[in-house]
């Protein structure tokens, strides 16, 4: 079997385009979830890649999660941190606990999860770590203070521990989606798709999943061992970094 890959959230949404083009890029990979049992068994039952239940803010369950995969498929060479959430709102309503929730999942679980594999990467000389920031963390966005200092502190995070790895060949890089037509998205008003966020994107259209999937392929692949601490915007030219 090829590599072993870890993708976080990777049951769903972009997660779960990640993980089954890893899948199909030759990985063993093992998709991990929050709560949403049924999604990750339809998703499990659909491409046969296993998926395991633990919150990514809890730093122990993400040990004993790493732990767990790590007996099941060996040694995690390749990291997907993709888990994450908004919790909108215009900064004088914003309450301390959409605050922490974003913090808690997006920027402290990028933490939980890459220190649990750092050493074994080191140890073994090899690491792809590729982490999903956002446009908004480039940006910043109107009612996501919380979700844009997450996603922009991704990438100091990333820009610091590439440093660190290069010399144990581990690269450390960031993936940073436009707009990308999931779920989340199919909730929008059709005349605010159209009349609002369609035409601040150039190429005119919404990106897919599978589009992300693939720069994160990229990063994540053996050919890309020179390509480390990188912000990699698929955005459909909507913000030029
Ligand atoms: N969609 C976009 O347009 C867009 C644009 C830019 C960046 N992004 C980023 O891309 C990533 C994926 O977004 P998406 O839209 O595909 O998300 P999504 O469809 O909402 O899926 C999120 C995934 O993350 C898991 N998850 C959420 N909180 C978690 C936690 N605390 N612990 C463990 N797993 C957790 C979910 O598990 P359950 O299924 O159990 O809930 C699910 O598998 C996120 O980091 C997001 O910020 C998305």
């Amino acid at each position: 079997m090829g590599r072993v890959a870890l993708v976080t959230g990777g049951s769903r949404g972009i997660g779960a385009a990640i993980s089954t083009a890893l899948k199909d890029m030759g990985c063993s990979v093992a998709a991990t979830y929050a709560g949403n049992d049924e999604k990750a068994a339809a998703f499990t039952a659909e491409t046969g890649i296993k998926t395991y239940k633990w919150n990514v803010a809890d730093y122990d369950a993400c040990k004993d999660g790493v732990a767990q995969i790590e007996a099941d498929l060996g040694p995690v060479e390749i990291l997907i941190n993709n888990a994450g959430i908004t919790r909108d709102a215009p900064f004088h309503k914003m309450t301390p606990q959409q605050w922490h929730e974003c913090i808690d999942t997006n920027l402290n679980g990028v933490f939980n999860m890459t220190h649990n594999v750092w050493g074994g990467m080191r140890e073994r000389k090899f690491g792809r770590i590729v982490t999903i920031s956002s446009i908004n963390g480039q940006k910043g966005q109107f009612a996501q203070a919380n979700y844009a200092a997450t996603k922009a502190g991704d990438i100091g995070f990333t820009k610091s521990l590439a440093q660190e790895g290069a010399r144990a060949g581990i690269t450390v890089n960031i993936v940073a989606p436009g707009y990308i037509n999931t779920e989340m998205m199919s909730t929008i008003p059709e005349k605010v798709m159209n009349e609002v966020i369609l035409p601040q994107i150039p190429v005119g259209r919404l990106g897919e999943a599978a589009e992300i999937a693939r720069a994160v392929c990229f990063l994540a692949s053996d050919d890309a061992g020179f390509v480390t601490g990188s912000t990699l915007s698929a955005n459909g030219g909507q913000y030029l970094a």
